[in-house]
């Protein structure tokens, strides 16, 4: 076969890059020289230690939070958060649909019943419109999720919760050292929960932290971490049915040095989402996501998100396998949006509304069908890896049709 320069990868031509892109995670000697201090105090545990409780006072001061419990993923953060909230069985949650699935989950958990709510194709966060109509009166709560890292306009959540009565559980998995309005996420709702998963912009491995200002849900949440345990009260005194979601000093030892890179990274991040967004605003067939709200500039970059038009028989799976070949690592993000994942077909759905698996919200359902992500430390290069982005992108969108 012939091939030059121009022929996809995919169809046998050069890769565009063979260069990898930054990997994650990242550490240096700082991480190196607090482990080391961690094992050679004998402190492994939280409450001997000081690794994590400093490190709950620095992540909370940075997110402009009054209180920060660290626990063991994201997942159980938002658990012990809207478990705090005393949901009864009945109560509903609105969630968005194009998310993680742990978001509905931790509703379940905590004796809730999801409702899902349409996103923005704009944002990808929750469509404040439709969330009116699913409205009823059982309704409890609001999980905004600053899905990405994009900030959810958070004066807009906070008034349409003022209006319906509801206490607001920010999902803030995404979104570590964002601010919306000049203030961090996690500060804006009633309580919040962040995620330290492998992945995640900052990371200990595993690991979550609960932030919120109210310290009536912060005792709550302590308890609900502890064995039931109550500060000031004796080791053997349990007060509510509890479980343990303690983090580890190693983890809080980590999670320091993490946090104290995690700004630099954010703003090359963010340097390098610029250039990304001018090219993509001038590419046919790509849209993108984001938003012009001076208020949400200050983001993260979780995942770099943009729309690709599927057309005739190019879908969004070849695109992304064309850009996988030129060397650019990408991801086609959920398959279809959470209430059609298998788990809801055993989960009561709300009374006089769709079982979940015959909901259709159209613009969930095109996220699932168009958006693709670029993983964060796809972001943490210098400006001319970001340019081999813009380059295979040009190069496959030339040849669409021959995908
Ligand atoms: C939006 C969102 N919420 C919650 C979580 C749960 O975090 P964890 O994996 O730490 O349990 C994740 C992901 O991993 C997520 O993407």
């Amino acid at each position: 076969m012939v091939t030059s320069n121009s022929t996809l990868a995919l169809h046998g031509g050069r890769p565009l890059r063979s260069k990898p892109f930054p990997s994650w995670p990242q550490f240096d000697e700082n991480e190196e020289r607090r482990l080391l201090r961690t094992l050679r105090s004998g402190k492994w545990f939280r409450f001997d230690g000081e690794e994590v409780r400093k490190f709950e006072e620095a992540f909370a001061e940075a997110h402009d939070s009054r209180f920060g419990l660290a626990v063991s993923s994201g997942t159980t953060a938002l658990e012990a958060g809207l478990t705090a909230l005393n949901l009864e069985p009945g109560d509903e949650v609105l969630v968005p649909s194009y998310t993680f699935v742990a978001t509905a989950t931790a509703v379940i958990v905590s004796s809730g019943t999801p409702v899902f709510v349409d996103v923005s194709l704009d944002t990808l966060n929750i469509d404040l419109a439709h969330a009116e109509r699913c409205i009823t009166p059982r309704t409890r709560a609001i999980v905004p999720v600053h899905f990405a890292g994009l900030p959810c306009d958070m004066e807009a959540v906070n008034a349409f919760a003022a209006k319906h009565n509801l206490r607001v559980v920010e999902d803030a998995a995404h979104a570590h050292g964002a601010r919306w309005d000049g203030k961090g996420v996690g500060s804006h709702g009633d309580i919040a929960g962040f995620s330290f998963q492998a992945s995640k912009n900052m990371t200990g491995g595993e690991g979550g932290i609960v932030l919120t200002d109210d310290e009536a849900l912060f005792t709550q949440v302590v308890s609900r971490h502890s064995y039931g345990q109550r500060p000031g009260h004796p080791w053997y005194s349990h007060h509510v049915v509890s479980t343990n979601l303690r983090m580890t000093e190693w983890q809080g030892a980590i999670l320091r040095s993490q946090l104290e890179r995690m700004p630099g990274q954010n703003r090359r991040r963010l340097e390098n989402a610029r250039l990304l967004d001018q090219a993509i605003a001038s590419l046919p067939g790509l849209s993108l996501i984001g938003s012009a709200d001076p208020r949400a500039a200050d983001r993260a970059y979780h995942l770099y998100c943009f729309r690709f038009e599927p057309s005739g028989t190019v879908s969004k799976k070849s695109f992304c396998e064309a850009l996988e070949a030129e060397g650019i690592p990408c991801a086609a993000g959920y398959p279809f949006p959470l209430y059609r994942q298998p788990l809801f077909e055993s989960v009561q759905s709300p009374p006089d509304q769709p079982v979940y698996s015959e909901l259709n919200l159209p613009q969930a359902e095109q996220a699932c069908r168009e958006v693709v992500w670029f993983r964060q430390n796809a972001l943490l290069g210098e400006e001319e890896d970001t340019r081999d982005i813009v380059r295979a992108l040009e190069k496959v969108l030339e040849q669409k049709e021959s995908l």
